[in-house]
């Protein structure tokens, strides 16, 4: 059966785990359609994609989701994360790879985000060294997320920037369904 915890931390991190099923995820609340348990298909399809309702999320917010056992971070942000984002040279980067399947190619903050505005970031949230959840909401000295295991530090567009850690935070398969709705998966 689904299960679904929501911690609301003070720095407006809103995070959401789900142990199992498919459904809605919205800032405020989560609905989860009842899988048939008969229907092996539905259930391998219940695991493998989720859609998020995104349509609450303010500029500067981030969902959690765990999708397939990680969490994915999807992230709204701010136009001073993009210009910040924007302004790396792609030769200051250690890893050049999108690490995005939906953009192959350079690593690039355009080819890290979903939207060509540069507002949506969705990845996933393990650290590439070996496998911490990185925090959040401009930690770190880049801006963007910090590794405290060995001490990685990612941008605002979640690639690595000093530290072991060797890869950009994956992007995992994903797009907009609609304006509000993001499917993973
Ligand atoms: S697991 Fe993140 S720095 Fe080692």
């Amino acid at each position: 059966m689904s299960h679904v915890e929501e911690t609301d931390s003070s720095r407006r991190d809103f995070i959401y785990y789900a142990a199992a099923g498919a459904g809605v995820v919205t800032a405020g609340a989560a609905i989860w359609p009842l899988v048939d348990q008969m229907n092996p298909s539905a259930d391998v399809q219940a695991l493998s994609q989720i859609f998020v309702d995104v349509s609450t999320v303010e500029p500067g917010m981030q969902l959690t989701v765990n999708f397939l056992g990680k969490p994915v971070f999807i992230r709204r942000r701010t136009e001073e994360e993009i210009a910040m984002a924007r302004d790396v040279a792609l030769n200051a980067l250690p890893d050049r790879d999108s690490r995005n399947p939906n953009k192959p190619g350079d690593a690039s903050d355009q080819n890290r985000t979903m939207d060509d505005a540069g507002e949506w970031l969705v990845m996933t949230g393990v650290c590439t060294h070996l496998g911490c959840v990185p925090l959040g909401n401009g930690a770190g000295d880049f801006g963007g997320w910090f590794c405290p295991c060995h001490g990685s530090h990612y941008d605002s567009a979640g690639r690595i920037r000093r530290g072991p850690a060797p890869e950009n935070m994956h992007i995992p398969v994903a797009e907009f369904v609609d304006d509000t709705t993001v499917q993973l998966g």
